[in-house]
Formats: C-alpha cells, sequence, structure tokens
C-alpha cells in the first residue's frame, strides 16, 4: 500500500509525453506563443496586486518602518524558492507547476496534496483579490466618476452584519469616533437599512468583485494570446504608477518617521509576514504556462527570476516610502495604504493610486485564473481529477472546463465571503508548495549540463548550512528556551516553533552527510521558518483543508489514477 502511494511518474515519461505534444483526449493542444518578455510580464502581473495596495496596510502598522527588512528577507525566500522552481521548470516542461515537480521526485501523495495546496494560492488566493479589487473599484466610481452603488450590494454578509452591530452600538454609546471611522459607520447602517429583506434576512453580497471573476474567467478562456495581450498592458500600466509613486512619494519623506526602525521589535515585524508574503506570490505562476511558451526550459527560469527581480525593487522602495511619508502609528486599520498615505497630501494622486490598483488587482487574477485551470489539466491528464478537466477548447486553445469550473470556484465565494483568513491561508499553502518544492530539488538525479538550458549551481552545503544553522539558534536561543518552558500552556506557535528547530536539525545533518546543495536547503529552511510564523489558528484551517483534499484523493484518485494500473 505504502509504495503505491508515493509512486513517482518519471523524468523520461514526461519528457516522451512532451515530445509527442500534450492534447486533450480530441487531440486540441494549447496554443505555443508566449517568449521570456511575456512570461516575465505575465510574472509580474501575478505580482504586484492586492498585496502592496491592501494588506501590507496591517504590515506596516505593526512592524514600522522595518517592514522593509521583512520585504528583503522574504525576497530572499522567493529567490532560493524561483531558483529552484527554475531547475525544475527546465528540466519539466508541463504545465502541473509544483504538483508535476512533486509527483516527480516525491511521488502520487505528495503531488496531490501539493496540487490541493495549490488551490488554496490560486482559486482561494484570488477570493481575496477579487475583494480586494472590488473596494478600489468602488472607490474610483465614487471618488473620481461620482458613481454611488447601493453599498448592500458591496459587502458580504458578515462584514455587513458585524458593521452594523459595531455602528449602532457606537452611535448609541456616543463614543467619540474619527472621521474615517464615521464614514465607515456611516456606510455599514445605510447598508443594513437599504438592503433587500427576504424572509426575513437582509441579503448582502459583493457584485463587483463576482462580476470581475466572471470578466477575467471569459478572458482566460477565450485565449491566451489575448491574455497576454491584457496582462501587457496592464503591467505596462501599474509599472509606470508604481515607479511614479515612488518617485512622487520620496517628496514627502520625512525621515524622522524611520526612527525608531523597530518600534515593536522584530516580534512586530514578523506579524506582517503573511501579509508581506502575499505580496510577492504569483512568480510561480508563470510555470503553469509551461505548454504555452516557445522554449520553456530556456524561458521559464529566466522570466521567474526576472519577475522577481524587479519586483522585490519596486517593493523594498515603496515600503521605505510609505513608512517614510507616514507614521508607521497611522496605518491602523489601513486596508489601502498607497492611497491613504497621499489622500491628504497630493488628492489627485489618490485617484491615480486607486486606477492603478483596479489595473493591478486585475492582472493578479487573470494569471491566477490561468494558473488553477492548467493545474487541473495536468492532474487530470494523470487520472487523479475526472477527464473533463483536461478538455482543451478546439477554437480558443485553452483548457475550456478547467477554466469555467475555476471561474465559479472564485467568483460565487467573492459575493459572500469576507477575506480574513484567506490570506494567511493562503500564504501557508503557497509557502508548504515552495518549501517542498525546494525538498524536490535536493531529490533531484544530478544531470550533464545542456547548453542554453538552465541549471541551478550547485554549492556544497556540507559547512555553509551547520555554521547558518548555528547561527539562527545562537540569535533565537531565548525563544528556543521560553518555548520549552511554555510547552505544557498549549501554545501552538511555540510548539510549531520547535518543530521547526527540529527540521533545521535534521535537514542540516542530512545536508553534512549527504552534501546537499545549499539553495535547495535554504529554500527549503526560509519557506518553513516563513510558515511557522503565521498565526496557528490559521495552521488548524489548513489541516482541516488538507483533511479534505486527502478524502477526496482516497475516495477518487487514488482508485483512478493512471500510474496505479501499471
Ligand atoms: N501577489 C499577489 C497580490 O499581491 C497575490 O495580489
Amino acid at each position: 500500500m505504502s509504495k503505491s502511494l508515493f509512486r513517482r511518474k518519471s523524468l523520461d515519461t514526461i519528457k516522451k509525453e512532451y515530445e509527442s505534444g500534450q492534447g486533450d483526449l480530441d487531440g486540441a493542444s494549447l496554443k505555443k506563443i508566449l517568449g521570456v518578455r511575456d512570461l516575465t510580464f505575465l510574472g509580474i502581473a501575478a505580482v504586484i496586486g492586492a498585496g502592496i495596495f491592501s494588506t501590507i496596510g496591517k504590515a506596516a502598522y505593526n512592524g514600522g518602518p522595518g517592514i522593509s527588512l521583512l520585504f528583503v528577507i522574504i525576497a530572499i525566500t522567493c529567490g532560493f524558492s524561483a531558483l529552484c522552481y527554475a531547475e525544475f521548470a527546465s528540466r519539466v516542461p508541463v504545465a502541473g507547476s509544483a504538483y508535476t515537480y512533486s509527483y516527480v521526485t516525491f511521488g502520487e501523495l505528495i503531488a496531490w496534496i501539493i496540487g490541493w495546496a495549490l488551490i488554496l494560492e490560486y482559486a482561494i488566493g484570488n477570493i481575496v483579490v477579487a475583494i480586494s479589487w472590488s473596494g478600489y473599484f468602488n472607490n474610483l466610481l465614487e471618488h473620481v466618476l461620482n458613481i454611488h452603488l447601493p453599498e448592500w450590494m458591496l459587502v458580504d454578509p458578515t462584514t455587513a452584519q458585524g458593521a452594523f452591530n459595531e455602528a449602532t452600538k457606537a452611535f448609541a454609546e456616543g463614543s467619540v469616533l474619527s472621521p474615517e471611522k464615521v464614514k465607515s459607520y456611516q456606510f455599514a447602517i445605510e447598508a443594513w437599512n437599504n438592503a433587500p429583506i427576504l424572509g426575513g434576512t437582509h441579503i448582502f453580497f459583493n457584485l463587483p468583485a463576482f462580476i470581475i471573476v466572471c470578466l477575467v474567467t471569459w478572458l482566460a478562456y477565450i485565449g491566451i494570446k489575448e491574455s497576454k495581450q491584457s496582462a501587457n498592458a496592464m503591467v505596462i500600466f501599474k509599472i509606470i504608477v508604481i515607479v511614479f509613486v515612488i518617485i512622487a512619494g520620496a517628496f514627502f519623506v520625512d525621515t524622522n518617521n524611520w526612527t525608531p526602525f523597530l518600534p515593536n521589535r522584530m516580534e512586530g515585524v514578523l506579524k506582517g509576514v503573511s501579509a508581506v508574503f502575499y505580496a510577492y506570490i504569483g512568480f510561480d505562476a508563470i510555470s503553469t504556462t509551461a505548454e504555452e511558451c516557445k522554449n520553456p526550459q530556456r524561458d521559464l527560469p529566466k522570466a521567474m527570476i526576472n519577475a522577481l527581480l524587479i519586483c522585490t525593487g519596486l517593493y523594498i522602495l515603496i515600503a521605505l516610502v510609505l513608512t517614510g511619508v507616514e507614521n508607521y502609528s497611522n496605518f491602523q486599520g489601513v486596508n489601502d495604504p498607497l492611497a491613504f498615505v497621499f489622500e491628504k497630501r497630493a488628492p489627485w494622486l489618490e485617484a491615480v493610486i486607486s486606477i492603478s490598483a483596479v489595473v493591478a488587482t486585475t492582472s493578479v487574477l487573470l494569471v491566477f485564473q490561468l494558473g488553477q485551470p492548467r493545474i487541473w489539466m495536468t492532474m487530470s491528464r494523470d487520472g487523479l481529477l475526472p477527464k473533463q478537466f483536461q478538455k482543451i477548447h478546439p477554437k480558443f486553445q485553452t483548457p475550456s472546463f478547467a477554466t469555467i469550473v475555476a471561474g465559479i470556484l472564485v467568483a460565487v465565494p467573492a459575493l459572500f465571503l469576507q477575506d480574513l483568513l484567506v490570506t494567511d491561508l493562503t500564504s501557508i499553502g503557497t509557502l508548504f508548495a515552495f518549501a517542498l518544492v525546494g525538498g524536490g530539488v535536493i531529490l533531484l538525479p544530478k544531470i550533464a549540463k545542456e547548453p542554453g538550458k538552465f541549471h541551478l549551481p550547485f554549492i556544497n552545503g556540507r559547512f555553509i548550512i551547520p555554521i547558518l544553522t548555528s547561527i539562527f539558534i545562537y540569535f533565537f536561543w531565548n525563544r528556543i528556551q521560553s518555548a520549552f518552558l511554555n510547552i505544557s500552556n498549549e501554545n501552538y506557535q511555540e510548539i510549531l516553533f520547535l518543530l521547526f528547530i527540529l527540521l533545521a536539525i535534521i535537514m542540516t545533518i542530512l545536508t553534512v552527510l549527504k552534501e546537499f546543495s545549499v539553495i535547495p536547503v535554504l529554500a527549503v529552511l526560509f519557506c518553513s521558518y516563513l510558515m511557522i510564523e503565521i498565526p496557528a489558528k490559521s495552521w488548524l484551517v489548513f489541516f482541516g483543508w488538507m483533511g479534505v483534499g486527502l478524502t477526496i484523493y482516497f475516495l477518487y484518485g487514488y482508485r483512478k489514477s493512471k500510474l496505479s494500473t501499471k
């Protein structure tokens, strides 16, 4: 039993499938049109979005100017992972991304788990992006175009109910409120009073979030060329605006805001892990377009690294500008940090930022709506999902059925769900995939260098990794001691931390014994460390999600897998 659960797909099988030209059961195949520039743009399209325009407001409040350090740490982590993805992409040119990479190295069960975790990154992650898109879109309608949509069709039911209760209580108590609070409470009361009532229940939904997902799904459905052209245009626009914001923002920086650099010490900075990591997610998504690339083995690795480098540079500058223009303590509860800092200083810039946020989040939605169906298509070819998922549209040459299912899976929850937990979940799921891709690279057989293909440089970790692990343990010695002391208090976060230390020690011993390469080992360790900094309550939901995935695997994939019949 255990042997067959970990059966692997060999690189040779994948190579043969690739050379015979993958198609669906009716012989239709994807269109090969993407070059290195398109892929780099698609990567940037997927990365810069809701993270930098929305979720990092809270991270800035907790971490202060020090979050720029977090942007650097996470960029290094993503850099190690991007190099590991690049190594796989140059060896395995099919659309399944980390799912296929794990199938080759860890076998079917882990591959399924990764495929399932990637749904968190792409489909569930896109729900947050759609909700954030809706917020910025409404801002744009109200402030730039003077169009006012009814509040009840802009908000999910849980948020609406919670905000209404809070608002009525605050008004009844006559609390002193900031103008922003008064505005948000008025919104909640209007929404409640005007909402249609069905069977005694007030009806709320986030209509713009639903509509944008439908439109983006349509674009992903009608063709990769159309998607590529739209993504290119959106990326050029958002980069121009971000560079402009950095330059304009630099004039408003007050360097006093950068001291203290770590107002809440590193603890405060680390609270931002999931938000900042979320902002970086996406460069990996382009690996799902491997079958639409003209030369995936050469271009995908380059494009992933290019996209990450460009986004890292922009992000570090943006973080410094944000925390330099506005004192970190003013970011409490701010969901639109870029627009917020310019609201009073340069109101015209606020409008530009709102437009750019709408464009940026649309491009993220697009790339993730492209990525999800392609992973399902690959899983379906392996027999782990029903065969409809590999169907390719004869005219549009896109995975048609899977694209529609991905659209429904994101659009419907975006109508009703709150975005709170989802960022954490997306970040855990993606870090998990990144860590396994790093682990997979460690297990890959060594091959001779081929010209024109990317090869991850081998750096023997025998000495470097033990030195780095010792330095880490030295700096975290107090935390390790207190984690041991508190272990009986059921402090799950610290148990996760101790598990990480155990993993680091095991990986170090293995590296010394087997001379593993430094880059993939660091990819595993950095990603695992960031994972354990995400709140333990989100881990519980993550385990629940994985439990559902495993149940589906044992009920369906395990029996239907094509490899199982061999
Ligand atoms: N990195 C993507 C964003 O920030 C997910 O929207």
